[in-house]
């Protein structure tokens, strides 16, 4: 038989391992519930976001964040381009959620380098009450989630469809143009080749004389005509239709009415970089429509 010692010994022993196996299921199951509990709370967190999103944002940056021309930079996926870039050339320290988060609170009063070629009618507003905006942290926090979940989602590939950007190269052959897919691309009922949606509609009006951002395009093939005899027109021997692909993808190369259409001297309102989203047959169709416009 064991004397009492041992048996208040194995006692001791049996009472102890039984204390932590209970203690760590319960840790276990606290784990679990913790993990749940965070999964439904950042669920909520996104869902939220969504409509503050909706409320505040889309108006600039476009209901998949894909950016509004003349208002605001797509941030899905620029704001993820843009903190890499930063982090690579600049040693940027800070996360992508703090510069997500400050971007959103602060607003950028002053206009960053990124993406610097692109005119936006009014800067990134401060939206954090702190700084005199109208949202609570709390909103911001729910709006940091919903965007970080763009690159959630992003990271999921699917290829873009591989596609030859035209770039500013006016050398390079165009096939024919086709006017009815040029209207189509126009009216954004079919895609360029980019995938991104053309965005010259933004701008330009097909009323005579509606000014948006640019000219009306009213009448563009005639006026074409008229631009490459006129005096202050300092390219060699155009045609209308070599006119308008000089507009598109050269647009500081002639610069209409520079008082009024003029960024800054010799830098058109028109981004330089609409080229880089179309392919030759973007361009060569949109071209095509334009000339139907007499
Ligand atoms: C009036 C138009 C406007 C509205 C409304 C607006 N933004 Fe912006 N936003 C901008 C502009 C313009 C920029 C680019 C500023 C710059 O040049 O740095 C920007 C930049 C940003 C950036 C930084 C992007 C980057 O890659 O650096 C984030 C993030 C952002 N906005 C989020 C939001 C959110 C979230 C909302 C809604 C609460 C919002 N914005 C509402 C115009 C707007
Ligand atoms: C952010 C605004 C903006 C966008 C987007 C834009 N344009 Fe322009 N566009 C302008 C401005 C401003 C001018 C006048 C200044 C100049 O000559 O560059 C202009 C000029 C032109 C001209 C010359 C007009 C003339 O009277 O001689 C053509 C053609 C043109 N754009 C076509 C396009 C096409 C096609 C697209 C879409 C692929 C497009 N633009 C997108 C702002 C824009």
């Amino acid at each position: 038989m064991f004397d009492l010692a041992t048996r208040r010994i194995v006692g001791a022993t049996v009472f102890m391992l039984a204390t932590v196996i209970t203690i760590g299921m319960v840790w276990l199951t606290e784990e679990q519930r913790m993990a749940r509990y965070e999964a439904i709370h950042k669920a909520k967190a996104i869902e939220n976001g969504a409509l503050i999103y909706e409320q505040y944002c889309v108006t600039c940056h476009g209901s998949q964040g894909e950016g509004v021309p003349g208002k605001g930079p797509d941030l899905n996926p620029g704001v993820f381009q843009h903190y890499e870039e930063l982090k690579q050339t600049q040693n940027y320290a800070n996360s992508l959620r703090n510069f997500i988060m400050l971007s959103i609170a602060a607003g950028r009063p002053i206009r960053s380098t990124y993406r610097s070629e692109e005119i936006y009618a009014e800067p990134m507003p401060t939206w954090s009450q702190d700084f005199g905006g109208p949202l609570r942290s709390d909103q911001i926090e729910n709006l940091v989630e919903f965007i970080l979940n763009w690159q959630t989602a992003a990271a999921a590939p699917t290829p873009p469809p591989a596609f030859e950007a035209m770039g500013s190269d006016l050398t390079k052959p165009l096939p024919p143009g086709d006017p009815k897919r040029g209207e189509a691309l126009w009216n954004q009922e079919v895609k360029q080749a980019s995938g991104l949606p053309a965005s010259c509609k933004a701008c330009h009006s097909l009323n005579p004389g509606e000014v948006l951002v640019g000219p009306s395009l009213a009448g563009i093939a005639t006026t074409a005509a008229q631009r490459i005899q006129a005096s202050d027109y300092k390219g060699q021997a155009k045609t209308p239709e070599e006119y308008i692909r000089e507009s598109i993808q050269q647009p500081n190369a002639y610069i209409v009415d520079p008082n009024q259409f003029a960024a800054a001297p010799g830098v058109s309102k028109m981004p330089a970089t609409l080229g880089n989203q179309m392919s030759a047959q973007d361009l060569a169709d949109l071209i095509a429509f334009l000339m139907t416009l007499k």
